[in-house]
C-alpha cells in the first residue's frame, strides 16, 4: 500500500442531520488501495489552517474512484465548518490511505459497535465482512440517527441505543450490545473513549475478542512526529516505551494492546 497525496474533487456534499455532513470525493488513486477502517488526512484550502483533518472512510468505491466521508462539524469557526461550506467541484488535497484498518478478511459473526461519529467507518466494514454480521449503533437521540437505513440494509441485525431513550434501547451502544439476541464471535468498536472502555470491559467479561478504532489529535498522519501516541500495554519496538502511534500502528488495535 502506497500513501499518496491526491488532488481530489468534491462530487457531492449534503447534511445528513444537524451538524453531520456526507461528502463524496473523487479520489481514484486512494480509493484503489484503501481498506475498511483506514482514514485520510484532508487539507483545507484556507492557508491559516495548516494541519489536516483526519477523517475515516465511510465508503470506498474503487470502481467509481470515490471516497465517502461522514463527519461532524465541531464548531462554527472549526476547520470542519469550513469543509462543510465547500461546494461540489471544489478541489481538496487529501493524503491517504492512512493507518491500519479492521481485520475483516475471514472474520465471521462479527458485531460492529459504533457510538456517535464513530458510526461511519463501520459501514464500509460491514460491507467487507463475510457471513453473519450485526451492528449496534449508539446516538444522542432519534434526531441524530444518521446512516441507520444503510446499516439496516447491510447487516443481519441492527440494534439502536439512544442516550435519551427516544429510539431503541435507552443508554449507550454497550447497553445495546447487552440487549443483542445472540453472542457474536468477535466485536469491532469505534466511538468515544468512554464507550470503548466499557466495551472492552464487557468483551473481557464475555471472552469475546475485540478490536477498537482510536482517535487522537494528529499532525503528520504518517508516524513521524509522535503527536498521536497512546499508552500501550506492551513496550513498542519502534520507540522502546509503552506507546502506540494511532496514525501508523492504528487507528485500529486489538483492545488488549491499548490502555483505554
Ligand atoms: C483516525 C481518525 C479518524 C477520524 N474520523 C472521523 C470521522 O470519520 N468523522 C468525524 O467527524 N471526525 C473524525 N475524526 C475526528 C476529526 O479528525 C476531528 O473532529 C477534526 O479534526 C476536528 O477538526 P475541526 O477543524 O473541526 O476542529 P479544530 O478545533 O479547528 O481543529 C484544530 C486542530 O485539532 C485537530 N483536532 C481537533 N479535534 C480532533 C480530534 N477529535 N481528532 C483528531 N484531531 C483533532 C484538527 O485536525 C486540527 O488540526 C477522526 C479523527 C481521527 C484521529
Ligand atoms: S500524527 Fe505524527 S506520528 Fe501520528
Amino acid at each position: 500500500m502506497t500513501v499518496q497525496m491526491e488532488k481530489t474533487r468534491i462530487r457531492r456534499q449534503e447534511a445528513l442531520c444537524p451538524g453531520i455532513f456526507d461528502l463524496t470525493l473523487e479520489a481514484p488513486g486512494i480509493a484503489a488501495q484503501a481498506r475498511p477502517g483506514q482514514f485520510v488526512n484532508v487539507y483545507l484550502n484556507d492557508a491559516s489552517r495548516i494541519l489536516p483533518r483526519p477523517i475515516s472512510l465511510c465508503r470506498i468505491s474503487s470502481s467509481e474512484g470515490t471516497l465517502r466521508l461522514v463527519y461532524r462539524v465541531s464548531g462554527e469557526r472549526a476547520g470542519t465548518a469550513e469543509l462543510s461550506r465547500c461546494q461540489a467541484g471544489t478541489t481538496l488535497r487529501v493524503l491517504g490511505p492512512l493507518g491500519q484498518g479492521f481485520p475483516c478478511d475471514g472474520a465471521e459473526d462479527v458485531c460492529v459497535v459504533g457510538g456517535g461519529i464513530g458510526v461511519p467507518p463501520l459501514l464500509e466494514v460491514l460491507h467487507a465482512l463475510p457471513g453473519r454480521k450485526t451492528a449496534v449503533l449508539g446516538y444522542r437521540n432519534a434526531e441524530q440517527m444518521f446512516l441507520k437505513g444503510e446499516f439496516e440494509a447491510a447487516a443481519d441485525e441492527v440494534r439502536i441505543a439512544t442516550d435519551d431513550g427516544s429510539f431503541g434501547v435507552r443508554g449507550t451502544a454497550v447497553d445495546g450490545v447487552r440487549a443483542l439476541s445472540h453472542r457474536p464471535r468477535m466485536m469491532f468498536g469505534c466511538g468515544p473513549r468512554l464507550m470503548l472502555r466499557a466495551l472492552k470491559q464487557y468483551a473481557a467479561e464475555q471472552g469475546i475478542p475485540l478490536w477498537v478504532s482510536m482517535e487522537e489529535r494528529m499532525a503528520c498522519g504518517i508516524g513521524a512526529c509522535l503527536a498521536c501516541v497512546v499508552e500501550s500495554t506492551e513496550t513498542d519496538a519502534h520507540s522502546h516505551v509503552k506507546n502506540k502511534r494511532v496514525c501508523k500502528d492504528g487507528p485500529v488495535f486489538p483492545a488488549e494492546e491499548v490502555v483505554l
